[in-house]
């Protein structure tokens, strides 16, 4: 059972105001692990995935996969067997994968072996409208014939033969999805306007690690050169930029220290410079970050942009800390229209916000005081805990589902960093909670 089916498990309790210090690890990237684990049945031999996050989306998908007759084997936590050998089935049932968006990767990865694939579209973050047309379009670019039809997309192609695919608007998804499907086509296919974030470049390593010829992922120009078949591999998925960037962002807002281990600093730069500008102090290690803000935070200004550019992923993160920083800050919103709905939650611990639009006018105030606000998707729920965090009071953040379809013991690794925090069963929890965090 998922924490959604659970409600009386959806809340966070918080009591704001110490500073967090110490070290965190951070796991695997959770998409790059999406579009990797969907990739691996493309091999009939077993793939074995390392570094693999336990999040509801990761499982959601392996559920899924299960279901179509891939065999699933969790050697450990973090790691597993895959193999696609015994799919039975190119049709996904809508109820396995109504959670997830990024069951859309099941599209390239079985289109590309089986050339036929059945992929029901839904899921996923209501951060705004969220088109596909990108990813059809490469699809007829192989050769696929391609419908949507009573909420599927269905697709199909006598043979897939290599094409030029330009990508009208920079997509990691497209991209990512163009690019499996292209594995096993024949002769050579170009994606010109590519995405260069990091899990593009882990995909393309993972399905190299299998036997692709994929050359130039990280560059604006794909180029990729079909093979008949992928073989065995056992791959480590990348560390989460996203997650490394909200521990970095926690330190910054509780004016804390954090060591941040197990990640790709080059992966961090856009966030660091910002955290610089705001004035922290950023000490870049091989595979470690530290951050530390010891004085009062500046305002800056942000624009979000795909790779190496500021990640959407981390706007709402930011936004809630420039909302403590001295001055006025913008931020502009240039990949999703519907990412500001934090906004109307942090008002009420005492932000001053103004939406207009893609971009938020933020007056910084001196604090937040702790109250009941509610998650309105993954990152912006994330966003609320760091402000509870910061907050004088307690603090309850309703609809945590979202937050653990994309962080793994995100309450037990802010606890080890002196975060007062608790998973709550009910709303009598909150009481005890209070006075129980009020003696300490
Ligand atoms: C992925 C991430 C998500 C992140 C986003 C941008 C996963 C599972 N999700 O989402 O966390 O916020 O990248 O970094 O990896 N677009 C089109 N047509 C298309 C596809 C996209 O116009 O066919 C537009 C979108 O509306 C958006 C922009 O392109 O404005 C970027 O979207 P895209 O990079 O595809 O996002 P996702 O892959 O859905």
């Amino acid at each position: 059972m998922y924490p959604e089916e659970n409600k009386d498990l959806d809340h966070y309790l918080v009591r704001g105001g110490a500073p967090l210090v110490g070290e965190v690890t951070i796991g695997g990237a959770k998409n790059a692990a999406l579009a990797i684990l969907a990739a691996a049945i493309m091999s009939d031999e077993t793939v074995t995935i390392e570094n693999m996050p336990d999040v509801r989306d990761t499982n959601v998908l392996l559920d899924a996969m299960s279901c179509i007759g891939v065999i699933v084997d969790r050697v450990d936590r973090h790691t597993v067997k895959i193999n696609g050998s015994h799919v039975r089935n190119v049709s996904i049932e809508y109820e396995l994968v109504k959670k997830i968006r990024a069951s859309y990767y099941l599209i390239g990865a079985l289109l590309g072996k089986y050339k036929e694939a059945e992929v029901p579209l839904q899921g996923g973050c209501n951060i705004g409208s969220r088109p596909i047309d990108q990813h059809l379009k490469g699809f007829r670019a192989i050769g696929a014939e391609v419908a949507v039809r009573r909420g599927e997309i269905v697709a199909k192609a006598d043979k897939l033969v290599g094409a030029h695919v330009y990508m009208d608007v920079v997509t990691v998804g497209a991209t990512i999805n163009v690019m499996m499907a292209a594995c096993m086509a024949e002769g050579k296919t170009t994606i010109e306007n590519a995405a260069k974030e990091p899990h593009v470049v882990d995909v393309a390593n993972f399905l190299n690690s299998m036997g692709a010829n994929i050359k130039g992922a990280g560059t604006d120009v794909i180029r990729i050169r079909g093979v008949e078949r992928l073989h065995s591999a056992t791959y480590s998925i990348i560390p989460d930029q996203i997650e490394a960037g909200t521990f970095m962002f926690a330190a910054a807002i509780t004016n804390g220290d954090i060591l941040i281990k197990n990640v790709i600093p080059k992966h961090l730069e856009s966030i660091s410079a910002k955290l610089i500008e705001m004035g922290c102090q950023i000490e870049e290690l091989d595979d470690a970050v530290r951050v530390r803000s010891t004085g009062e935070l500046r305002a800056t200004q942000i624009k979000t942009l795909p790779y190496p550019g500021f990640p959407t992923d981390m706007q709402p993160q930011a936004g809630v800390t420039l909302a403590r920083a001295k001055g006025t800050s913008v931020i502009q919103e240039s990949i999703f229209e519907n990412r500001f709905k934090y906004v109307d939650e942090i008002t009420r611990m005492g932000a001053d916000i103004k939406v207009e639009g893609n971009t938020a006018i933020i007056n910084g105030v001196s604090g937040y005081t702790g109250a009941r606000v509610s998650s309105p998707d993954l990152r912006a729920g994330a966003a609320l805990v760091l402000a509870a965090l910061s907050a004088d009071g307690v603090s309850v953040i309703d609809d945590i589902h979202f937050i653990e379809r994309g962080y793994e013991d995100f309450d037990r690794k802010l606890r080890e960093l002196g975060g007062t925090i608790e998973k709550c069963d009910a709303d009598a929890d909150i009481q005890k909670f209070t006075l129980k965090t009020a003696i300490v």
